[in-house]
């Protein structure tokens, strides 16, 4: 499915959904590593959307709508696509806030439009929101007129149309406190993807520096070199630790970990907003435990 031929899956989808967002394809999903109780709430959710025969039997459908919310970088887009490539469906990355037009009375026809072609579509497309908090506002915060009155009847298209979809719905957020709180109660799973925990940040460290081999304790120092930062920061550090491997002797650079680290630590940081990880806020003592680690056989 992944080729773009005419006539092809993608040229399809691309045909049909291109002015409302982005496909993404099965072949293209990754893995996200994950927490045991986000891990766990997802098996038992693929479990039972392969089990719809024996739901039916007592009356339930298998759940299919899931807000994901938490701060950027932990996976919420990673995870949406994981799970559709599960399933084998493409999946369509909607930014919300392309969504709320200019002129009033468009918002609400552009959400029909792409509900009503989500709803006639041969490949089971799941719909992925991202920063659903800029379409479905509470609407007690916002106003009578104009474009609070815009908003308002998004959120009420909103309602109608989850209620009329049976495919696969995501959306993701960073501040839920923003969500309506009735478009809240229509989503049957609310997962939120915090920040990973030392075991995750380990995992997350190994399958970033892949296909390097490095030692045990050397991916536990690098994971708690970067304690605080999101799995995004943690790929990035991993990447620099591969540049650096890669480049660092032609371009005269040292390649001792604190020295990669150092260089890296000068050139990224956590985004605005979010904790300092360990190797910005305590960089001199962390540089130090890096320099204790056997690095390079
Ligand atoms: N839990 C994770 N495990 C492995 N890799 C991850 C994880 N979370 C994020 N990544 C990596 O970080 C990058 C950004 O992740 P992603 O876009 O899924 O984050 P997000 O939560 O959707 O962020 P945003 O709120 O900014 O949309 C991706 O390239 C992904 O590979
Ligand atoms: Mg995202």
């Amino acid at each position: 499915m992944a080729d773009s031929e005419p006539g092809s899956a993608r040229s399809d989808l691309e045909r049909d959904f291109g002015k409302h967002g982005e496909i993404v394809l099965p072949g293209d999903a990754q893995p996200p590593i994950l927490t045991a109780p986000v891990r766990a709430a997802l098996h038992q959710w693929l479990f039972e959307m392969n089990a719809e025969k024996e739901l039916q039997a007592v009356g339930l459908k298998p759940r299919s709508r899931c807000l994901l919310s938490g701060p950027p970088g932990c996976g919420k887009t990673t995870l949406a696509h994981h799970i559709t490539a599960r399933l084998g469906v493409p999946m369509l990355v909607i930014q919300s806030h392309e969504i709320v037009g200019k002129y009033l009375g468009e918002s609400g026809s552009r959400i029909g439009q792409l509900f009503r072609q989500a709803r006639r579509d041969r490949y089971g497309v799941a719909l992925f929101f991202d920063e659903f908090d800029a379409l479905a506002k509470k609407r007690e915060a916002l106003g009578s007129q104009g474009a609070d009155n815009e908003r308002a009847n998004i959120t009420i298209a909103l309602l109608q149309e989850f209620d009329r979809f049976d495919g696969l719905l995501f959306a993701a957020t960073n501040v839920t406190k923003e969500i309506d709180p009735a478009i809240w109660r229509r989503f049957q799973m609310q997962i939120e993807i915090g920040l990973p925990g030392a075991s995750e940040r380990y995992a997350i460290v190994k399958m970033y520096l892949a296909p390097f081999e490095v030692a045990d304790d050397a991916v536990t120092a690098i994971a708690e070199a970067l304690d605080g930062a999101a799995p995004s920061l943690i790929k990035e550090g991993c990447e620099a630790i591969k540049r650096s491997m890669v480049l660092g002797p032609k371009m005269g650079l040292p390649i001792d970990l604190p020295s990669i680290m150092d260089r890296f630590a000068n050139s990224a940081s956590a985004s605005e907003g979010m904790p300092e990880p360990a190797l910005w806020s305590s960089r001199r003592s962390v540089l130090a435990n890096l320099a204790q680690v056997e690095w390079l056989a």
